[in-house]
């Protein structure tokens, strides 16, 4: 495989994303996903993109996997994975990439799982293409491999096709094949969205022994700040195609800082309770055709308001470093000619 080393890659990092635009050029115009976000992913953490629906989360994924379809683009911006810049890769190369160093389970397991095949022939043909297994070989190590997800009779239930399975069990395949590929990193896209409650907890462990067992880095991106705080190290708060607050996740629960964070803490689900951040913060995530000049978050900001700060619907803040580590997309925390940061958010 080509590879180009990039001096940026220092110490424990596997991936770094660097400005990454990923446009739809619509019929109505050109729709901006996901339009300058940065980010790093360090050997063997479990790194969290959390955010409201439609705000960019499977995109960014999608663009680190080269998946973009038409009428998509990456359009700028760098993904350096090991020292690859993934962008520059050849389809061949990239393809290799993707089968055996990084792979991405989705949130509808079923559909990525081919119907007219037996799930332990799937996990099976795994084993032989990356870990060159004999068809033998191959089919006791998938069996052996469901049992450890947690399926019951797996010598039966190796034998059943995916339509035969329940969503959590789906779920539980998909994982066993992205292990039977001992990848460098797992993404995976909200993996637990359809899920019962016990079921989605079971996914989450099993996620979490994959990292400690295998240091796989992991990439979790889910609408669910109660996900987030389950099972992530850092994490980076997506809204509308941007990154406005990143930190580690116990300063993220401490003290949120960015008001949109703040209105999506205010709604963290109690368990068993439908999760309702829309009630909670007024509005909705603007059109990303035509995105306000200015803050994309400030037709919905109380704080905008209550500070009366009229920088905020004209020039968009820079997301900046408010200690180690610690970094926010927010007029409140920067100094201004109009105002003197940091101010308070009620
Ligand atoms: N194929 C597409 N064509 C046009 N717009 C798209 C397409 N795929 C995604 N988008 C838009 O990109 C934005 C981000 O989508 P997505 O990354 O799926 O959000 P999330 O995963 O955070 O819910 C949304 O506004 C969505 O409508
Ligand atoms: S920059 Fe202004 S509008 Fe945007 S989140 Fe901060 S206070 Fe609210
Ligand atoms: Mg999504």
């Amino acid at each position: 495989m080509a590879t180009m080393r990039s001096d940026a890659i220092i110490g424990n990092t596997l991936l770094k994303v660097r400005d990454l635009k990923t446009h739809f050029f619509t019929e109505d115009g050109v729709v901006k996903a996901v339009d300058g976000v940065d980010f790093d992913v360090k050997r063997g953490e479990i790194f969290g993109l959390v955010g409201e629906s439609g705000c960019g989360k499977s995109v960014t994924a999608l663009s680190i996997m080269r998946l973009i379809e038409k009428p998509g683009k990456t359009v700028e911006g760098e993904i350096i994975f090991d020292g690859n810049s993934i962008r520059d890769l050849s389809e061949q190369d990239m393809m290799d990439m993707r089968g055996s160093r990084i792979s991405m389970i989705f949130q509808q397991p079923q559909s990525s799982l081919n119907p007219v095949f037996t799930i332990g022939g799937q996990v099976a043909e795994v084993l032989q293409m990356h870990k060159f297994m004999d068809k033998e070989e191959s089919w006791e190590r998938a069996v052996d491999l469901l049992a450890r997800m947690g399926i019951a009779d797996a010598e039966i239930k190796a034998k059943a096709y995916p339509h035969e399975l329940s969503g959590g069990q789906a779920q539980r395949v998909m994982i066993a094949m992205a292990l039977a590929m001992v990848p460098d990193m797992l993404i995976a896209d909200e993996p637990t969205n359809a899920l019962d409650v016990t079921i989605q907890a079971q996914i989450l462990d099993l996620l979490r022994d994959m990292k400690e067992k295998m240091e796989t880095s992991i990439i979790v991106i889910t609408h669910d700040l109660g996900v987030i705080a389950e099972m992530v190290d850092r994490v980076a708060v997506m809204y509308a195609g941007r990154i406005v607050e990143q930190t580690d996740v116990a300063a993220l629960f401490a003290e949120p800082h960015h008001p949109y964070t703040i209105g999506l803490m205010a709604s963290v689900p109690v368990l068993g309770r439908v999760n309702d951040h829309l009630a909670v913060i007024p509005g909705s995530v603007p059109n990303l055709i035509n995105l306000p000049p200015g803050c994309r978050f400030a037709p919905r900001c109380r704080a905008r308001v209550e500070h009366e700060l009229k920088i905020c619907n004209e020039v968009e803040p820079e997301l900046q470093a408010i200690k180690l580590g610690h970094t926010v997309r927010c007029w409140l925390y920067h100094n201004h000619g109009d105002h003197q940061a940091p101010m308070k958010v009620e």
